[in-house]
């Protein structure tokens, strides 16, 4: 078979690991030829490839980043977009298409199948919000990068007696702030999907103050105070309809400041979580998500995920898959609490 490969979406740690195992297995294997489109749906969509053999996956493994490029392009929003998609893949002689990505990527992946591409996902976001798999790689690697600026926030909030409130990525889902904070002893988590009252935020943060120990506020990108809507840093939308989020972090520091009349200070992590190489858990998940798509591709098991369930990795359909977001549970996030103020 000739097989294209594409990343799209925002990059992870990781994506490299699949491209390189997908490759490696599929040539060394099955004895079939690979295909890279560059820029995710781009790619496919105006015919943009480059070489993916073995020679192009060496050394591919610890790198972050995507060595195929990715987007946001959402071929559905484009005039004609699946037509032209199909005519492509024809005329380039690829037989099927390993598509690997978050739920807008994978969702488009999802209505492909049902109008007769033959494609097979594989998950991956720093965000972990994709139905159907327990994780998807990336997010360790986040959690990791955060819990690290958390650890270094502690030692400098002390010295100089401050709240810091630490911004970390997550749109709709908290699963990065929960981690994050849990692992880095965070005063309080907030996330996207409990709304939060700031008077009980400030109430933590005296409390922390009167044990002589400095707040750290960890909150996701798209965690939203109770009486007003979420912050962002404009109204413009991409191509899935998503607006830019940010800002959420300085405006709870001032807040703060405002209210306790002690400095408070914000820090943005921003794409540092999704920067540079993957953690070994993340490397062997995206390498044992590409060996099993290779597999379901060579099976000709057209619309489904790869996922991880338990420590399994299993085939789950597309559709299922890109349903609706995996959020944080409440009961999860009572169970933090307790560590909270
Ligand atoms: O979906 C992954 C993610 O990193 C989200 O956490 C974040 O909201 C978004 O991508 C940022 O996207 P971009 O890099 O396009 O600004």
């Amino acid at each position: 078979m000739r097989i294209g490969v594409l990343t799209g979406g925002g990059d992870c740690p990781g994506l490299n690991a699949v491209i390189r195992a997908v490759v490696r297995k599929g040539v060394a294997t099955y004895g079939h030829e690979f295909v890279g489109f560059r820029d995710g749906w781009r790619g496919p969509l105006q015919g943009e490839t480059r070489t993916l053999g073995i020679a192009e996956v060496r050394g591919i493994l610890p790198r972050g980043g995507t060595i195929l490029g990715s987007s946001r392009t959402n071929p559905f929003k484009v005039e004609g977009g699946v037509e032209t998609i199909k005519r492509n893949l024809a005329d380039l002689g690829i037989d099927a298409l390993i598509a690997i990505g978050g739920e807008d990527t994978l969702g488009v992946a999802a209505k492909l199948h049902e109008l007769d591409v033959r494609v097979v996902g594989g998950p991956k976001t720093i965000d972990n919000d994709l139905g159907a798999t327990d994780y998807t790689f990336g997010f360790d690697t986040a959690v990791n990068i955060a819990m690290e600026a958390i650890d270094r926030l502690h030692t400098t909030a002390e010295s100089h007696h401050r709240t810091v409130v630490v911004e970390v990525m997550g749109r709709h889902a908290g699963w990065i702030a929960l981690h994050s904070g849990l692992a880095g002893g965070a005063n309080v988590i907030l996330i996207p999907e409990q709304p939060f009252d700031v008077d009980a935020v400030v109430e933590h943060v005296e409390n922390r103050f009167k044990t002589n120990y400095s707040p750290i506020i960890v909150v996701a990108e798209g965690a939203v105070p109770a009486d007003r809507g979420m912050i962002t840093r404009d109204e413009q939308l991409d191509a899935f309809g998503h607006v830019k989020l940010g800002g959420i972090g300085n405006w709870l520091a001032d807040q703060i400041e405002k209210r306790t009349g002690k400095e408070a200070r914000a820090v943005v992590l921003g794409h540092i979580q999704r920067g540079g190489t993957p953690t070994a858990f993340d490397r062997v998940l995206a390498t044992r998500f590409g060996l099993h798509a290779i597999d379901a591709v060579h099976e000709s098991d057209w619309g489904k995920m790869v996922a991880l369930r338990g420590t399994d990795i299993v085939r789950v359909q597309l559709a299922e898959a890109t349903k609706e977001l995996k959020t944080v549970p409440m009961a999860r996030y009572t169970e933090a609490e307790v560590f909270f103020g």
